[in-house]
């Protein structure tokens, strides 16, 4: 059966075992391998999934998603990239919210694009960026989304799976399929420049938006709220009787 998108996952790779799927991607792309917009490579088993800020993506072998997707978004400025990190976790988020029968505002990203069902992390997002001049390249667009894994390493804070939150099992290539589906709206939403309707969703969508909480910036412990986020992707902070500030993200601590 075709699928049902114009762009994502319309080629898809399963791969049995890979280091990262955005290393093989990126590796393809070196080597000038002339691949079509919109494939997916999927992994059963990442021995060296990445994360974010450097850190180690520990999927359980054939339990999870672990992919990533091809983009040559030529009609975004390397200043606007931020705002497909915005249209994928809101691709994600209505993913979830259509397929967990949960409260749909329970599910959230948290800045910049961590998946939260409630408190816990249910997913997460690699992108990167390859800019020329003025010209954003290529994009790779990693995700790991915790599918039917039941138990993590007790070192990770606070992992969820879909499984663990709606109570039973989901079935791997139907949840890429219909999650290449929600992506693959939030693309075109974002290539017919609906930016500012993206943005306001982004804020209602965000964790923890507007609530007075402690964050720790460059290490000085703060109490402030979420004001807003920049078109560079920078947080904006209220402080509790303080200046308004805006952070990078390596920053910025939840505590
Ligand atoms: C994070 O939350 O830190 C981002 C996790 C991204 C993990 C995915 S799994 C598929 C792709 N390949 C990788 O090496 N990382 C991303």
């Amino acid at each position: 059966m075709l699928p049902d998108t114009l762009v994502f996952g319309r080629i898809k790779i399963k791969l049995d075992a890979i280091g990262s799927t955005n290393d093989y991607i990126h590796d393809l792309l070196t080597k000038g391998e002339d691949l079509t917009e919109g494939t997916v490579v999927f992994a059963e088993n990442q021995s060296a999934g990445r994360g974010q800020r450097g850190n180690k993506w520990d999927s359980e072998p054939g339990q999870n998603l672990t992919f990533s997707v091809v983009l040559f978004p030529k009609f975004l400025s390397p200043s606007d990239q931020f705002s497909l990190s915005k249209a994928i976790s809101l691709g994600i988020v209505s993913y979830l919210s259509e397929v967990l029968s949960v409260n749909m505002s329970a599910i959230r990203v948290k800045w910049p694009n961590d998946i939260y069902v409630k408190d816990k992390k249910i997913g997460g997002i690699l992108i990167e960026n390859a800019v020329s001049g003025t010209k954003l390249i290529h994009s790779i667009i990693g995700i790991g989304i915790n599918v039917n894994q039941e138990e993590f390493n007790p070192g990770l804070p606070n992992p969820s799976s879909m499984k663990l939150v709606a109570g039973c099992g989901f079935e791997l290539n139907e949840v890429l399929s219909e999650l290449c589906t929600h992506l693959d709206r939030r693309y075109f939403e974002l290539r017919n420049c609906s930016h500012q309707n993206m943005h306001t969703e982004y804020l209602d969508k965000l964790y923890e938006y507007q609530v007075w909480r402690d964050f720790k910036v460059k290490g000085v412990a703060i109490r402030g709220r979420i004001l807003d986020v920049m078109r560079s992707g920078k947080l904006v902070i209220e402080v509790k009787d303080g200046e308004d500030i805006q952070c990078d993200y390596k920053e910025v601590v939840f505590c």
